[in-house]
């Protein structure tokens, strides 16, 4: 990228389309210009090129070979045609080719300009698409639970550790964060995922009933009682058992649960003997339990019992660089439940999304997707088809730019931590943060890579668009991306 604006190709004979086209272009973009198309493929080939104009009526090599041989190059690079009237056909010919669109000359500057940021912004999303794809077949394990920040990545680190172990974990986090959906990844990653994994709503059961719930009965403990009734506890034997909304726990069961924890039995209701259990409790709380145990509404013996690993998992708007990453998940899953063809959430309506708050978390932007998705009429979602609530939020205000800025920093690192580098460039990543820049010797004298190898990595490096290269020839150099 050149200064962190896009970098445009224009491969065009006539001279006075080519300086139209650079003068209307070079405010916006980067412009590199080829006069012929054996000039045009060497500057794509060098691979920092964001999008190229190609005019299909070339000397030496003809556009439409040109074409061809730059989607081998690169098949995601967006190439638009310009063509004259006379050769429409021909354009209609690039487009089966994989061009992105073909424009016909004399064209509207503006139409054009438009033409490119749509074609970029589609590379952009590709590129989202394809990260989104791999980060997802990695978590496969972990019940598809969606994130690519700091915060997120820490949680996906402790589900790791926490499985491997028995102990007692309790989850924090606001309503529709993903406690039940953490929950369930520890069991599913730990030993005893062959055996069930029983969730309790205990705020949901009348306390009358919460007994017999978890522990079971005997056939004739009460009236009605005319079988054996297994509770939740004995079913979750070797498995998990997930006390959801502990906090609601009457102080009467409280009691009943601790001895469970301590002794690790059962005792049925209208039962004679204590019934040992094998099981892993996970408990999860959208109050705040330790202020319930200074108001004496929960033991704190029980509280501590519980506590034993804590897992806090943090708010939607505490970790917005997760949201393109969840809202392109959702849209992707209700797409296909709908059968719709719905390819993207415009720009403006992401930034809208990313500046909400979220009082609901996950399960609210989850339903708002499905509800767009839904009602979607055309192949785009749209600001326009924002809720009130989300537009008042400052859609639009200066602050969306430094979200979004936020988002392609955190983004960017993300790539650097997934792109499988190799050590000798992480070096000279390392080594360009503090220098400021590296020249192709440099990074052979820094790595001791053989030329074609140090090559190879730095056109790595600036594919991922990681490093840029600056100057030509012996001169040229590489810097980060801006
Ligand atoms: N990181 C995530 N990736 C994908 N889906 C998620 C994520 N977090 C939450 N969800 C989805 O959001 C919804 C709410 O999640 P879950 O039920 O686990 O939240 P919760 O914290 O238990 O909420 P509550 O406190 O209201 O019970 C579910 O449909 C879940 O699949
Ligand atoms: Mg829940």
């Amino acid at each position: 990228m050149t200064e962190g604006k896009a970098d445009i190709l224009i491969v065009e004979d006539e001279k006075s389309v080519r300086d139209a086209l650079i003068f209307a272009l070079k405010d916006k973009y980067g412009v590199h210009l080829a006069s012929d198309g054996k000039k045009g493929l060497e500057i794509a080939a060098k691979g920092n090129i964001d999008l190229v104009l190609l005019d299909i009526n070339l000397p030496e090599i003809n556009g439409l070979v040109l074409l061809e041989r730059i989607k081998d190059l690169d098949s995601s690079l967006p190439v638009i045609m310009i063509t004259g009237n006379k050769t429409v056909d021909s354009a209609v010919s690039a487009m089966k080719l994989g061009a992105y669109d073909y424009i016909v000359k004399p064209f509207d500057i503006k139409e054009l300009m438009a033409l490119i940021d749509k074609a970029l912004e589609k590379k952009m999303l590709e590129q989202q698409n394809l990260y989104l794809r791999s980060e997802l077949e990695k978590t496969a394990g972990f019940e598809k639970i969606i994130g690519q920040s700091g915060k997120m990545k820490e949680i996906f680190s402790m589900i790791r550790t926490v499985a491997k172990s028995d102990s007692t974990v309790l989850i924090t986090g606001e309503s529709g964060t993903g406690k039940e959906l953490v929950a369930r990844a520890i069991h599913n990653q730990s030993s005893r995922s062959k055996k069930l994994f029983v969730a309790v709503n205990c705020a949901a059961i009348p306390e009358n009933l919460l007994e017999s719930e978890l522990f079971g009965y005997e056939k004739g403990a009460f009236t009605g009682a005319m079988e054996r009734h297994l509770g939740k506890f004995e079913l979750a034997d070797g498995g998990t058992i997930f006390l959801d909304e502990i906090g609601s726990m009457p102080l009467s069961m409280q009691s009943k649960i601790l001895r469970v924890l301590q002794e690790r039995v059962i005792d049925r209701v209208g039962g004679t003997t204590s019934i040992p259990v094998d099981v892993r409790v996970i408990s999860a709380t959208n109050s705040d339990l330790k202020a319930e145990v200074e108001s004496k509404k929960f033991r704190s013996d029980l509280y501590y019992r519980l506590n034993v690993i804590p897992i806090h998992i943090p708010s939607l708007r505490e970790r917005s660089e997760d949201i393109p990453l969840l809202a392109n998940y959702f849209l992707g899953k209700y797409k296909i439940e709908c059968g719709k063809k719905i390819d993207l959430i415009s720009k403006k309506a992401m930034d809208g999304l990313m500046a909400y708050r979220w009082p609901g978390n996950v399960r609210e932007l989850e339903n708002l997707i499905e509800r767009l998705v839904v009602l979607c009429q055309k192949n785009t979602i749209t600001e326009d088809s924002l809720p009130p609530e989300i537009h008042k939020s400052g859609l639009l205000t200066e602050k969306m730019d430094d979200a979004s800025k936020k988002f392609e920093l955190g983004f960017m690192n993300e790539i650097m931590k997934n792109a499988n580098l190799n050590e000798r460039q992480l070096k000279a990543i390392e080594f360009v943060r503090s220098k400021g820049k590296i020249t192709k010797q440099g990074y052979i004298k820094l790595t001791n890579a053989p030329k074609t190898t140090a090559f190879r990595d730095l056109n790595a490096l600036v594919k991922l668009n990681i490093l840029a290269q600056k100057g030509i020839g012996k001169a040229s150099f590489y810097t980060l991306c801006e």
